[in-house]
């Protein structure tokens, strides 16, 4: 069952003649675990505004075509009502975290939405056992590290018990490590509560056992879009310049010399079995 239905989206900034986004089709599924990457300002962020609703109830210009998300309109419903059904982690988590504590950020969409204290406080420790972060429900957000800061954001998001989850380049301010770490909280919550994940990310190589398609932006347009093991080795996406995994370049590096290691890896271990079977049989 689809999720998101967007039908020919056009839109274009007020003032500015280029458009943003031009003529996007795109269906995502229920469960999908999508990777949306592409150079910088190929609008990503824009194609995230127009799923939030941001575009256009918040930022004027020119949009033409159709934007369904969990079955709603964008146009025809206010950002609050999307807000219900489609959480949104910034770049920044210091964008999202005001409160006192931990605790209190989590609890603060609930309580705008008048659900019982009892019903609240279930939902906060669900949320921090989720994240693996009840240790710091007391406190307040200075004190914390990028990494968890990202992990408070998230479980604010969850405790609204969203069906789609865009998380716009939450990575860009984590090392690696964290980074890696925020990766594979984020794949439990899709594969454990089948939450549908929709992240702005180019960290390809730490990303692409994860998730179950890739789509690629340039110019405001998808170029590509399909399986990661498919569309990373593609001709089209090399064209664009865009970080390719390591092991893809090795993959491709090895074909041109002739040597076939059979389909394109994803991780390191496949690469590695593949060249260890390839030894084998010679
Ligand atoms: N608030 C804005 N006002 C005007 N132009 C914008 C705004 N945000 C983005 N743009 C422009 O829209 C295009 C797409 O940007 P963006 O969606 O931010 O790309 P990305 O997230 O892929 O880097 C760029 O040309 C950018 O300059
Ligand atoms: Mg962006």
């Amino acid at each position: 069952m689809s999720i998101v239905e967007i039908r020919n989206l056009s839109y274009s900034y007020p003032g500015l003649n280029k458009p943003a986004l031009i003529n996007i089709d795109l269906t995502i599924e229920k469960g999908d675990f999508i990777i949306l990457t592409g150079p910088s300002g190929c609008g990503k962020t824009t194609l995230c505004r127009c799923l939030n609703g941001l575009i256009p109830h918040f930022y004027n210009g020119d949009l033409t075509g159709d934007v369904i998300v969990t079955g709603l309109s964008v146009k025809d419903n206010p950002t609050s009502k999307i807000a219900q059904h489609v959480g949104f982690v910034f770049q920044n988590p210091e964008n999202q975290l005001f409160a006192l504590s931990v605790e209190k950020d989590i609890a603060f969409g609930l309580e705008n939405l008048a659900v019982p204290r009892t019903e609240i406080r279930k939902q906060v420790d669900h949320a921090l056992d989720l994240l693996g972060i009840t240790n710091l429900r007391d406190n307040a957000p200075y004190e914390l590290s990028g990494g968890q800061k990202q992990r408070v954001a998230i479980a604010c998001i969850l405790a609204m018990h969203p069906e789609l989850m865009i998380l716009d380049e939450p990575t860009s301010f984590l090392d690696p490590v964290a980074a890696k770490n925020l990766f594979e909280i984020i794949y439990a919550l899709n594969k454990e509560l089948g939450l549908t994940i929709i992240l702005v990310e180019h960290r390809l190589d730490l990303l692409c056992t994860y998730a179950n398609r890739v789509i690629i932006m340039d110019e405001g347009k998808v170029k590509a879009d399909g399986i990661p093991r498919d569309i990373l080795s593609s001709k089209e996406v090399l064209s664009l310049g865009i970080g390719i995994p390591k092991i893809t370049k090795l993959y491709l590096e090895l074909k041109a010399s002739g040597i076939h290691l059979g389909d394109p890896p994803i991780s390191v271990n496949e690469i590695a079995q593949e060249i260890r079977t390839l030894m084998l049989n010679d």
